[in-house]
Order: structure tokens, then C-alpha cells, then sequence
């Protein structure tokens, strides 16, 4: 596609963060996802993730919360091969391509126009992969999605670009479209949101995070009463943390001695409904 990137929205840059990251962490010589496809895609739409913001820390975060991520799908995909995928706010990711479902599950990559025009020139097509152009705040964009299948519906960078009202509204229409399955999405507290406004390598993204952040894991389930927390993975606590180099082992490892203190940096929330 050439040097010239893409003219994405403020709201649809930010999938540069974590593109660039999960390109990074696969250039790493001890990588936690190792993803070619971000390396790839990214040269596809000239960007170059070594003018990404993202500190080294944050790679590891992105790439790993990814992985927990496939991990779900993966799994739910395993017990339902006739299972719905949803990855909201896909953005350039090929998670498809990392999880491998069965050909019997339908896999939906749901972004805005902009995004996904690009993503159908630049994500290899595959059988049964639909690219959905949608705003996820318009209470229609559902309607062409099957909704009698179980659903596993991922949402990896998503949460803090929606507002608290609109993605309470989003759980509910999707807990409503199907008949059972599994939300998973990474948690933003308010801290981790405070955060990614005055830090470094986020602040790019100051501009367009909606959401006020969630302290409490269960915050969700009074949003919307069909969803119960299955679990709460902390980053810190990850075994892959036992990989990270020296100077961040230490640093996150001192961190996971404390729940409150894991929380504020990266979790990955899941719900059954
Ligand atoms: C930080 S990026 C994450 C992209 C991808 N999940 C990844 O891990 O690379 C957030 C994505 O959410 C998308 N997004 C934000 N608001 C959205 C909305 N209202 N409807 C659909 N997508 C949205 C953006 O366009 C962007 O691609």
C-alpha cells in the first residue's frame, strides 16, 4: 500500500499502539505472543512500529494481554466448534490467524469503515472470517450476525474508547443476540486510565478515551445482571512474566505480591453469560 498511511480517525489511530507493540514483541529475541502477522501488516500500510510510542514494558502488556485473549477463544472454541467468534475493535489484528478455531466456527472482526476497509486490502481472507464494519454504540449493527450459536466475543484495546452508557448498552445487546457464551475484554481502572493519559507512550490516545474506568472487576455484572465474572487474570501474576527481562521481572513480580497493586496495571476480565 505503499508509505503513505492510512487516513484513520483520531479514535481509529490508536490501533497503531498496539499493532506497533505486538510487531515489537515479535522482533524480540525472548517474545511473549510472536505474532508475524503484526510485523507484516504493518509493512503492508507503511507503518513502521519503531516509531511507536509504546516503552518496552507496555509491549510486553499488549502482547501478552493478546495472548490471554487467544487463550479464551481458543478454549471456547474448542467445547463449541459451531461457535460465534467476535473480536471487537479488531482494529489490524489477525487473532483468527493466531487461534486456528475449526472451520465450522464463524469468526467476526467488528471495527469502524475506516479500519476495516484497510483490514479487507491487508488481512489475508480466510474461509468463514468476516470483516464487519460497524460503529459498536449503533444498537443495529448486530442484525446480520447468526444469534443462535454460542459466542465467544473478545474486545483487546477496546473498553476505553467507548463511553461507560455505550458499553453497558453494548454487554447488553450482545448478552441478548445470543443464546449463552463468554465475554472476555482487558480491564481499565481509573488509574490505568489516568495513566494512559499523562504517560509517554499513550498519551497520543488522551484525546479520545471515553470510558471513566472500573475498579471493580464486578462492575460489569451491574451493568448487565446476565454476566457473571469467571475470572479476573492479573498480568503480574502471569507465568509468562517469568520470561520478561531481569529489570521488569523484578519490577512486576514485586508488583503481583498485591492484588490492588497488580489491578492497577494490565488484567484480563472474563464473563459467562
Ligand atoms: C487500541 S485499538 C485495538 C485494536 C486491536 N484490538 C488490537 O489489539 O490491535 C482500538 C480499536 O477500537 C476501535 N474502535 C474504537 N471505537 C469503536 C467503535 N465505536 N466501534 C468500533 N470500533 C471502535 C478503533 O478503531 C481501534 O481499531
Amino acid at each position: 500500500m505503499g508509505t503513505t498511511l492510512p487516513a484513520f480517525t483520531p479514535v481509529e489511530k490508536s490501533l497503531y499502539l498496539t499493532l506497533g507493540g505486538r510487531a515489537l514483541d515479535s522482533r524480540s529475541p525472548h517474545p511473549v505472543l510472536n505474532d508475524p502477522t503484526a510485523e507484516a501488516i504493518a509493512a503492508k500500510i507503511g507503518y513502521d512500529p519503531a516509531t511507536t510510542s509504546v516503552v518496552t514494558s507496555q509491549v510486553r502488556d499488549i502482547a501478552l494481554r493478546a495472548k490471554k485473549l487467544d487463550e479464551v477463544v481458543r478454549r471456547f472454541v474448542g467445547q463449541h466448534p459451531d461457535a460465534v467468534v467476535l473480536d471487537l475493535g479488531a482494529g489490524l489484528d489477525d487473532r483468527c490467524s493466531r487461534v486456528r478455531p475449526p472451520s465450522t466456527v464463524d469468526w467476526y472482526d467488528v471495527d469502524l469503515p475506516g479500519v476495516t476497509a484497510v483490514r479487507r486490502e491487508v488481512v489475508a481472507p480466510r474461509a468463514n472470517v468476516h470483516a464487519l464494519a460497524a460503529d459498536l454504540t449503533d444498537p443495529e449493527w448486530l442484525a446480520g450476525v447468526p444469534a443462535d450459536r454460542p459466542a465467544v466475543i473478545v474486545a483487546d484495546g477496546l473498553v476505553a474508547f467507548l463511553g461507560e452508557a455505550d458499553f453497558a448498552a453494548l454487554l447488553k445487546r450482545l448478552t441478548s443476540h445470543f443464546p449463552a457464551g463468554e465475554v472476555a475484554f482487558n480491564g481499565y481502572t481509573r488509574f490505568h486510565l489516568w495513566a494512559i493519559k499523562h504517560y509517554r507512550g499513550t498519551g497520543s490516545i488522551a484525546g479520545v478515551v471515553r470510558h471513566p474506568g472500573f475498579d471493580d472487576p464486578r462492575e460489569p455484572e451491574r451493568w448487565d445482571p446476565d454476566l457473571t465474572l469467571v475470572e479476573e487474570i492479573l498480568l503480574a501474576r502471569a507465568p509468562e512474566v517469568a520470561g520478561y527481562p531481569a529489570a521488569i521481572r523484578w519490577f512486576t513480580r514485586l508488583a503481583a505480591l498485591s492484588t490492588a497493586v497488580s489491578r492497577r496495571g494490565t488484567t484480563v476480565l472474563r464473563y459467562r453469560f
